[in-house]
């Protein structure tokens, strides 16, 4: 079936949820095309906070917080849009509350807002009070809003269609999308003037991830295969407290209510790592700071964790502002942190790099002078860049909807400038790449489960590309993925049929993520230096003389790929050595 709309949307959460309302109210015909119900896109996880200046703890300012996203960033953030981000949040925080956002509240009645990683007052001389938030289900309450915000403004959903292909021109437009519907097994065409990306992240390309199931990058591995760049790969977060073992997310505002991280010996190791600011430096530091700890024999019982101690905080704190992370350490550890600290360690949370985009979201070709026609890009699946080398916690909630939204108001007012013009007309058979990759799936009988591969994966990104990496496990992991694309791409399904079938999509889906774990592994053996969250124990030191500069990664995906530059934009803030 071919589905028709002015601008298509892959992917709902929040940065997808946002586009599609500011699109629609702007007069836009908008669809969003998801491989989920909206309802379950991983924004719903996020739980600390969504960051903004607006001063309801203490005096704050939006250029303190510039400052500390930059700082944060290794100074690898684009600063022109880091001023729009932070500039731009306080407005964005009262705007989701006047659409209905439940944001907690402190005792004069305004919202609540706590301390996280590397937030802090007049240019790093304390921690500030700075995430707003509802609880600790920040990212559920914000999703839940701007769902029902769009049904409310008629934006059309297509729930579990899942994306497989663009639609580009001879030109190299995008004029549309090729989408899988999971209840039937029918591939259809999706034929609009404008495509906006909204596909989150690629967690998923790690054993121990704070990711949800469907946080495997399709949108990035879309991109490539149609011969488009990514930005920046090379940069992975790794969030300090993941449960032990799962990595299912303890969110860092159990620190910002005054949760202490300790070692085996029950000592508050990061006062020594980061005096000022302790428990509260940015993820990158505290990551490599447990790595560390954990190396040097100060893991808890021999271990490869640590503690997160919260007795001290009280149960009044724990079951008010941080019920989640209670009921995530008492169902899933056994562990109740009133009385006894979470056993946690890093845990793969989020992707700083992605499509390059301009400040409206569109799509660049690898530099900033040339856009995709036709394609946008927003959320984690973009690279805009506000978080550089280090994303600061309560900054992607932000980036998703300050984004999200101009995405949307770019996309309405490009509409209404084509008004008159007809959509670029379709290529023949658009969908033939899909249904050939899937009849050649569907029709193999011989071959290994996706399961053998995808763990085979995830082991070598974990071992080789985590939070320390260098020389040897890098070439190691880009060697890795010759082999696992030549398995990916070789896997049987036992499940033939046509109703959910789950096992094909998770086919596609490995061939995806190989696409883009090269990508990361070839992107972090290429920068040859340290910064941010990309740790190199061979090369331990930044490098502004050579590496203070962007990435833009090109590739076949038949394992050749090659590398080139983009400049940093600075503005107010020359790159420093980073204390805390
Ligand atoms: O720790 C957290 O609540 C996560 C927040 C974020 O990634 O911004």
């Amino acid at each position: 079936m071919i589905f028709s709309h002015d601008v298509v949307i892959v992917g709902a959460g929040g940065a997808g949820l946002m586009a599609a309302l500011y699109a629609k109210e702007g007069g836009a015909d908008v669809a969003v095309v998801s491989k989920l119900h909206p309802l379950r896109s991983h924004t719903g996880a996020a739980q600390g906070g969504i960051g903004a200046a607006l001063g309801n703890e203490e005096e704050d300012n939006w250029l303190w917080h510039t400052f500390d996203t930059v700082k944060g960033s290794d100074y690898l953030g684009d600063q022109d849009a880091i001023e729009i981000m932070c500039k731009d949040a306080p407005r964005t925080i009262i705007e989701l509350e006047h659409y209905g956002v439940p944001f907690s509240r402190n005792k004069q009645g305004k919202i609540s807002q706590r301390r996280f990683g590397g937030h802090t007052r007049n240019f790093g001389e304390a921690a500030v009070r700075r995430a707003c938030h509802a609880a600790d289900r920040t990212g559920h309450a914000i999703m839940h809003t701007l769902y029902d915000q769009c049904t409310r403004q008629g934006v059309r959903f297509y729930d579990e269609y899942q994306v497989l292909d663009l639609i580009m021109t001879p030109d190299g437009a995008c004029n549309g999308a090729v989408a899988y519907e999971i209840l039937t097994g029918e591939v259809h065409t999706f034929h609009s003037k404008i495509v906006c990306m909204a596909t989150g992240g690629y967690g998923r390309a790690f054993k121990t991830t704070s990711n949800a199931h469907a946080g495997t990058g399709d949108g990035l591995a879309m991109v490539l295969r149609n011969g488009l760049p990514l930005e920046d790969m090379e940069f992975v977060q790794f969030h300090p407290t993941g449960l032990y073992r799962l990595g299912i997310l303890i969110t860092e505002g159990a620190r910002g209510e005054g949760g202490i991280l300790r070692n085996n010996d029950g000592e508050r190791f990061m006062e020594r790592y980061a005096p000022t600011v302790k428990d509260l430096a940015p993820r990158d530091l505290v990551s490599q700071c447990m790595y560390k700890e954990i190396r040097a024999g100060r893991g808890i019982n021999g271990k490869e964790h640590l503690y997160l101690d919260m007795t001290h905080v009280g149960e009044e704190v724990l079951l008010k502002k941080l019920p989640e992370i209670t009921i995530f350490s008492r169902t899933y550890m056994g562990v109740d942190p009133i009385t006894e600290p979470i056993p946690v360690a890093p845990t793969c949370h989020y992707a700083m790099g992605g499509i390059p985009t301009n400040f409206n979201s569109q799509v660049e070709t690898g530099n900033r002078e040339a856009i995709v026609p036709g394609l946008y890009a927003a959320g984690e699946c973009a690279c805009v860049s506000v978080h550089g080398a280090n994303r600061l916690g309560t900054n992607s909630l932000l980036d998703l909807v300050v984004f999200g939204r101009r995405a949307g108001m770019a996309m309405a007012q490009e509409i209404e400038e084509r008004r008159r013009e007809r959509k670029l007309p379709l290529p023949d058979a658009p969908e033939k790449r899909t249904r050939d990759m899937l009849e050649a799936i569907l029709s193999r009988t011989e071959g290994e489960p996706v399961v053998n591969v995808r763990t085979d994966l995830q082991q070598s990104m974990m071992d080789n590309v985590s939070v320390f990496r260098n020389d040897e496990t890098l070439s190691t992991a880009v060697a890795d993925m010759e082999g696992l694309r030549q398995r990916a791409r070789n896997v049987v399904v036992r499940d033939k049929g046509k109703a959910f079938n789950t096992e094909l999509m998770d086919a596609v889906e490995i061939d995806f993520m190989v696409d883009y774990a090269e990508a990361i592994a070839a992107g972090a053996h290429h920068r040859t230096e340290s910064r941010g969250a990309h740790s190199r124990e061979d090369y331990d030191k930044r490098n502004d003389d050579e590496w203070l500069k962007h990435t833009i990664y090109q590739s076949d995906c038949e394992g050749n790929f090659e590398f080139s530059y983009k400049d940093v934009v600075i503005t107010r803030f020359q790159p420093k050595e980073r204390k805390y």
